[in-house]
């Protein structure tokens, strides 16, 4: 079969893809990390450019890359396979070289039902696996018919114990509906899944000295919880004065529709009671949202909230209306995702290299976008 070589700038790194296989897993598949998210054309995190060469670009949805975008030269390397020898534009993730996604099984020892719509879940690897991963990253579930759900990692990267992931249901959805009991093959406790990982390049940039905002919707708590956890284990939170690093300051913006969406709540809170130079806003678009009809509380009236109300990026934006100097970590909603990524670097001058996410791009989602793509739009 046809190989291409393809070569990355500014680092010089080098891979060979094959004709039928995408320019990211050829690049994964080398031990190189090249930026990435969802992996379905949907997110954009891929975004890089050609410089020479030809790629054929696959399915995408026009908000990830634009027509206009393709024109000058842009790619989404999820999707795109090489048809020549490439000169690509990319930034590689160095602090994940050599980390290869690998395929094991995982035992479920237990499922906590933190909320009306959200479970925690936590897996055990066999003895002889481990999953070196970097706190922010994500693995992808593979189901009994091949299919994949992706799920972020919520626990602390080479804590012993098991591995916990904060999975929302999504109505109508293959893998949630049969999480939460409503049909399919039932997901319990002793039951196997299949993982493959760790995937992503949203993870914590250990290294840097900016003060770090934490952008989280719903279950988007889950890696960012890794993160800060790990800012903590590390003392990065902290002046060490041996080295004579100063202490990054973490402030941890958490929304939701309701008090309910913030299933973890008291955590946050504790955390901020006992770490130094970390503050937790929690944000909620309609406090006084009744409970969903099915939810075990829904006759019991809404708890009366004090505290911030609103979009949870504009929150941010109100508070630290000079993002220049910021490093922020996003992970929730694409909607979320997106906003925050255009408003911070348009209107508070947040450097575009300085803003990490992961967009929980949906089958939802790609339905939506692969419809707009079909509309003709208006006669
Ligand atoms: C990098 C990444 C990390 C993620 N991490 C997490 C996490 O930590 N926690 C978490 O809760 N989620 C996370 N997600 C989302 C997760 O991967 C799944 O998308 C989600 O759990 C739904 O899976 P499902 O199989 O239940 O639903 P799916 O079967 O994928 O369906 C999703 C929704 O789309 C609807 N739908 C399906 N097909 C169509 C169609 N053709 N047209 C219109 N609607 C349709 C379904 O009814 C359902 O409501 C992440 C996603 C990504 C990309
Ligand atoms: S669009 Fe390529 S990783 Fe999401």
């Amino acid at each position: 079969m046809t190989s291409h070589h393809i070569l990355i700038q500014p680092s010089g790194r080098e891979f060979a893809a094959e004709a039928d296989e995408t320019v990211l897993a050829a690049a994964m598949r080398a031990g190189i990390t090249l930026p990435h998210g969802c992996r379905n054309g949907a997110c954009g995190s891929c975004k890089g450019r050609v410089l020479r060469g030809s790629v054929l670009q696959g399915e995408h949805a026009p908000a990830a890359l634009s027509p206009e975008e393709q024109g000058q030269g842009l790619a989404l390397f999820c999707c795109a396979r090489a048809r020549s020898e490439l000169v690509i534009e990319v930034r590689v993730a160095d602090a994940l070289d050599g980390v290869v996604p690998r395929r094991m099984p995982a035992r479920i020892e237990h499922i906590e039902w933190a909320a009306r719509d959200v479970a925690i879940l936590s897996l055990r690897l066999p003895a002889s696996e481990t999953l070196n991963f970097r706190a922010g990253q994500y693995v992808d579930f593979i189901l009994p018919d091949g299919v994949r759900r992706s799920y972020s990692i919520a626990s602390l990267p080479g804590a012993d114990g098991p591995i916990e992931f904060h999975i929302r249901h999504m109505p109508g959805g293959t893998f949630t509906d049969a999480l939460f009991g409503l049909h399919g093959p039932a997901v319990q406790e002793r039951g196997i899944l299949r993982l493959e990982g760790p995937l992503g390049s949203f993870y914590l940039r250990e290294a840097a000295l900016e003060p770090i905002v934490l952008l989280a919707s719903g279950t988007g708590f889950a890696p960012v919880k890794a993160i800060a956890e790990t800012i903590f284990a590390k003392g990065l939170n902290r002046d060490d004065p041996r080295s004579g690093r100063r202490a990054r300051s973490v402030v941890l913006y958490w929304g939701g529709r309701t008090l309910a969406d913030l299933y973890l709540d008291a955590l946050p809170r504790r955390w901020q009671q006992e770490q130094a130079n970390f503050r937790y806003v929690p944000v909620l678009s309609e406090p006084d949202a009744p409970a969903a009809a099915d939810a075990p509380d829904a006759a019991a009236a809404p708890h009366a909230w004090n505290g911030r109300t609103g979009l949870v990026h504009h929150a941010v934006m109100e508070d630290l209306p000079d993002l220049s100097g910021h490093q922020v970590y996003a992970c929730g909603v694409p909607v979320m995702v997106q906003s925050a990524h255009r408003d911070f670097v348009a209107v508070c001058g947040l450097n575009e290299a300085n803003f990490f996410s992961d967009a929980f791009v949906s089958r939802a989602d790609l339905a939506l976008a692969q419809a707009l793509l079909d509309d003709p739009g208006p006669p």
